[in-house]
């Protein structure tokens, strides 16, 4: 009885410690509270144990000396000058990277009394939204073809409103990529629409102006502007013109040289 009261006693304090999570925003600090004067040990100088992802020692303290050590020196220092320990023994990491995100333990005297799970969400980017020359159905005088588009992103999702009505999105997981949902819209359309990119911590939202962006596009072919159009037709004339210059040059002074050829080897003679 004895026994396994102290035993349940023992996977109450020490066992199966509830994960508790911790969500911050990529460059703000972050505190992982705990009071270790609030727990009860026989030994006379504990020692505080703050780990990372199981394997990787990044903080030590003695209860009763108080004495601290930080190692942020661990996987290639990603954690340099950026840990601090108080007097509770609770942990404050500063200027948080997404790469920091992970399981946090916290031991003393071999038993783990302390998980959190902490995520750092990346700042996400404000979405660009663009007019789309190259679709098919912009030649239609009525609609116009839009693209939202955001860059090397990472488990977010994009997502076009018709004022608080969702119209389309499309959700990433991987690591970095680059994304683009189309819209169409009439040139008429008086609705307000958005486009927000979110991930499950933060968003970012931007307002469509239609009168702004839905210009007639230029004459196929080309999706770049008139004038850079017609930049490009002088550059290729001007070269042209080059082009012909050098092989008149060339011509000419083939033919002085053959001439002059002819008179030198006429007067030698
Ligand atoms: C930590 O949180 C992340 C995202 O919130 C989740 O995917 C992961 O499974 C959690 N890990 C643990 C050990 O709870
Ligand atoms: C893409 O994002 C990653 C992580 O956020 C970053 O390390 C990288 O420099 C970014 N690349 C570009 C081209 O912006
Ligand atoms: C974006 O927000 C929606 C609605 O709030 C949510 O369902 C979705 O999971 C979020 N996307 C990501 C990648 O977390
Ligand atoms: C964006 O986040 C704000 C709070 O930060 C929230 O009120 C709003 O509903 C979110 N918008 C969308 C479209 O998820």
């Amino acid at each position: 009885m004895f026994i396994y009261f102290c035993l349940s006693l023992w996977s109450g304090v020490f066992g199966d410690v509830a994960v508790k999570s911790v969500s911050v925003m990529e460059g703000e600090s972050v505190t992982l509270n705990i009071d270790v004067n609030t727990v009860e040990t026989d030994e006379t100088d504990d020692q505080i144990q703050w780990r990372f992802r199981h394997n990787f020692i990044i903080a030590l303290m003695y209860r009763q000396s108080g004495e601290k050590t930080v190692y942020d020196d661990v996987l290639d220092g990603r954690f340099r000058g950026r840990l601090e320990l108080d007097q509770t023994g609770s942990l404050t990491i500063t200027d948080t990277r997404t790469t920091d995100s992970g399981l946090y333990t916290v031991k003393i005297t071999n038993n783990i009394l302390y998980k959190f799970n902490l995520t750092v969400y990346a700042r996400l980017s404000v979405p660009v939204i663009s007019r789309d020359c190259s679709s098919l159905s912009s030649s239609s005088e009525q609609s116009c073809s839009l693209l939202c588009s955001v860059v090397n992103v990472s488990a977010v999702s994009v997502s076009w409103f018709r004022g608080h009505s969702l119209l389309s999105s499309i959700s990433v997981f991987d690591l970095s990529i680059s994304l683009s949902l189309p819209l169409e819209v009439e040139y008429q359309d008086k609705n307000i629409y958005s486009c927000v990119l979110n991930n499950s911590f933060t968003n970012q939202t931007t307002h469509l102006d239609i009168r702004g962006l839905c210009q007639p596009c230029p004459d196929h072919i080309c999706s770049c502007g008139f004038t850079e159009a017609v930049i490009r037709l002088v550059l290729s004339a001007l070269v042209g013109v080059a082009a012909v210059a050098v092989l008149v040059y060339d011509i000419r002074s083939r033919s002085l040289q053959q001439k002059r050829e002819q008179t030198s080897s006429s007067s030698s003679d």
